[in-house]
């Protein structure tokens, strides 16, 4: 971008940029945002992005969107109507990466890859406030985010804010066995190692093979949201809801390990030989019992 362009996009955007050059003070430097794109960073890091595999969601607090506010451009984007309205969503701010953008590149231009998105008063069209500076669009799985984001945060009360989608190789491989059946799925993870069941007692949902960034997609992923945080789409990837970055991510790479496992063990005992010494169903019981776990026992197998 030369000069001219700059002074263009200055004027297009606002004043918000000078108030953050008078305060020394940027929005990439709150701290959701420093999260948000160090989250990024590890997911590329742990090889779980390639090409521009891979999206993050962030649902802002109201602390947050106040302290961010005099960030905002001054003329945001104009409202872009969806084909479902959120309506417990109405009102919310969310961080966003952008369609076709690597997660390696993150942390390196945060207002370029990472926007701001305001939902209007009926939670039916949302408008760029910050961010997406070269003109990006938030990723092409949206929808799936943003039902997501409806529905975890109506099933845990308001307290789930994080969404995030990567493609583990693992996880792929690991879907071409379980294919869309949750409870096999989640007792092939259990089985893998101990941890498993201490973090998702729940079971981890499966969603069929579809069409990325679809209606489909999305709508399914709503319904298995209903009971899990976090869930598989095969063929494709996996996405992790909850709290906070760190909770995400750690629950992003137990499932992540757990497939690992199970992958390397079928290099051990021959594809999908059930090893010899995998936790049984009564190994995952006695976990869930010693830690008063809400096991989803009908999923488990002896
Ligand atoms: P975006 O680049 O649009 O985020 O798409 C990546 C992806 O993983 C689609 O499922
Ligand atoms: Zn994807």
């Amino acid at each position: 971008m030369g000069f001219l362009d700059d002074a263009q996009d200055f004027l297009d955007k606002g004043v918000s940029a000078a108030k953050g050059a008078v305060s020394n003070v940027a929005v990439e430097q709150f701290g959701y945002m420093k999260a948000f794109a160090r989250l990024c960073a590890d997911g590329a890091q742990a090889g779980w992005h390639e090409g521009n595999g891979g999206n993050l969601s962030y649902r802002l607090t109201e602390e947050e969107v106040a302290n961010t506010r005099s960030y905002f451009y001054t003329t945001p984007s104009s409202w872009v109507t969806m084909d479902r309205a959120f309506t417990n969503l109405a009102g919310e701010y969310f961080a966003i990466t952008s369609a076709g953008c690597s997660m390696k590149n993150v942390a390196l231009d945060q207002k370029r890859f990472v926007g701001i998105i305001e939902l209007d008063s009926s939670g039916g069209a949302w408008r760029v406030v910050w961010g997406f500076k070269d003109g990006g669009q938030p990723t092409s799985e949206l929808l799936s985010h943003l039902e997501c984001h409806s529905v975890r945060k109506r099933v845990t009360g308001g307290v789930s804010r994080v969404v995030y989608h990567a493609h583990p190789t693992s996880v792929i491989a690991l879907s071409k066995l379980t294919g869309p059946d949750a409870g096999r799925l989640s007792n092939e993870l259990w089985r893998a190692m101990t941890e498993c069941v201490l973090f998702f007692p729940e079971g981890v949902g499966a969603v069929p093979t579809s069409v990325p960034g679809s209606d489909e997609l999305a709508s399914q992923t709503t319904q298995a949201m209903e009971e899990f945080a976090a869930v598989v789409w095969v063929n494709h990837g996996l996405l992790s809801t909850g709290a906070g970055f760190d909770e995400v991510f750690g629950l992003e790479s137990v499932i992540v390990k757990a497939a690992d496992i199970i992958c390397a063990t079928a290099a051990l005992v021959g594809a999908h030989t059930q090893a010899s010494f995998a936790l049984t169903g009564a190994d995952i019981r006695a976990i869930a019992e010693q830690y008063h776990l809400p096991l989803r026992a009908d999923f488990v197998e002896e």
